[in-house]
């Protein structure tokens, strides 16, 4: 069922676990996690990056693949489409095509065109019933092959966002995409109180939800994260499982050349990923 993602992430915070955001790239990707999912009984939100919208050769594809994917899978637990790290041009691309749910990134604009973009984009979003996630202090990672650690956002700013009316609030708090170097100090459990003391019952977003040790994941849910977004986990355990069946040779013998075939393990290497991640986040049964 595909649902905007308000009410599960209301849940989630209240019934104090996370709904994971699961990125997808294509269709097997796609199939992965709406089949785990069910299996689970687990809400999920599936994230779209605007990279990965251009490769399925566009959001229109998308919504379309996804909406259909659920009626002939029958998957009846709640299923939010997400745009994940949205530019401005790209949430009202994917309001048009049908998304149930955007993420505007406004954290590389001052705070006043951020909070001015993000205005207008919940009044298109409330118009059609979408959920806006909004973003204060840029989360870090790599670029150029240089590893940027997270900002941390101002709570103060996270107010002036959150008071807007968005429905869920991404800020940085040390928390980076891909993989956490060796020197990296961990998530600023002070700057996520004074935030959560700062929004009050607004749901939290921790973003770079891969290698975040466990321990700290449960924390950050204690203090008020509802959604969590993985996708590099996803990708090497879909790799990895890629690796090792080519070199088996398994790719070789029989039909194994068949892309049905080749790409099977890491399909079933990201059904894991996303069965692991739920359980940790605590989301099974709640659908
Ligand atoms: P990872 O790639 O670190 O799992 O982060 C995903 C993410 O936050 C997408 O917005």
């Amino acid at each position: 069922m595909l649902v905007s993602a308000k009410e599960m992430l209301a849940k989630a915070r209240d019934g104090k676990y996370a709904v994971g955001q699961f990125n997808i790239n294509n269709l097997e990707w796609t199939k992965s996690v709406l089949l785990t999912a069910e299996e689970l009984k687990s809400p999920v939100i599936l994230g779209v990056s605007e990279g990965a919208g251009k490769y399925m050769t566009g959001f229109k594809t998308v919504s379309a693949m996804v909406k259909a994917m659920i009626e002939e899978l029958n998957i009846t637990v709640p299923v939010a489409l997400h745009l994940d790290h949205g530019s401005y041009e790209g949430c009202y691309k994917c309001i048009e095509a049908g998304f149930s749910s955007i993420m505007f990134d406004g954290s590389h604009y001052s705070i006043e065109e951020n909070v001015e973009k993000t205005r207008e984009l919940i009044k298109a979003c409330a118009e059609k019933g979408i959920s806006l996630e909004a973003e204060v202090g840029s989360i870090g990672g790599e670029e150029d092959g240089v590893v940027g650690l997270g900002e941390c956002a101002d709570p103060a700013e996270c107010k002036m966002i959150a008071d807007l009316g968005v429905t869920m609030l991404a800020a940085g708090i040390g928390n980076i995409h891909g993989k956490y170097p060796e020197n990296w100090p961990g998530l600023r459990f002070d700057v996520l109180e004074s935030i959560k003391e700062a929004v009050g019952d607004m749901p939290l977003v921790l973003h770079g939800g891969t290698g975040i040790p466990e321990d700290m994941i449960k924390k950050a849910i204690s203090l008020g994260v509802a959604k969590i977004n993985v996708n590099t986990e996803c990708q090497l355990s879909f790799a990895e499982a890629t690796r090792k069946y080519i070199e088996a040779g398994k790719d070789l013998e029989g039909k194994g050349f068949d892309p049905r075939k080749l790409l099977a393990p890491g399909a079933e290497a990201i059904k894991q990923t996303v069965k692991e991640k739920m359980e940790l986040f605590g989301s099974v049964g709640k659908a």
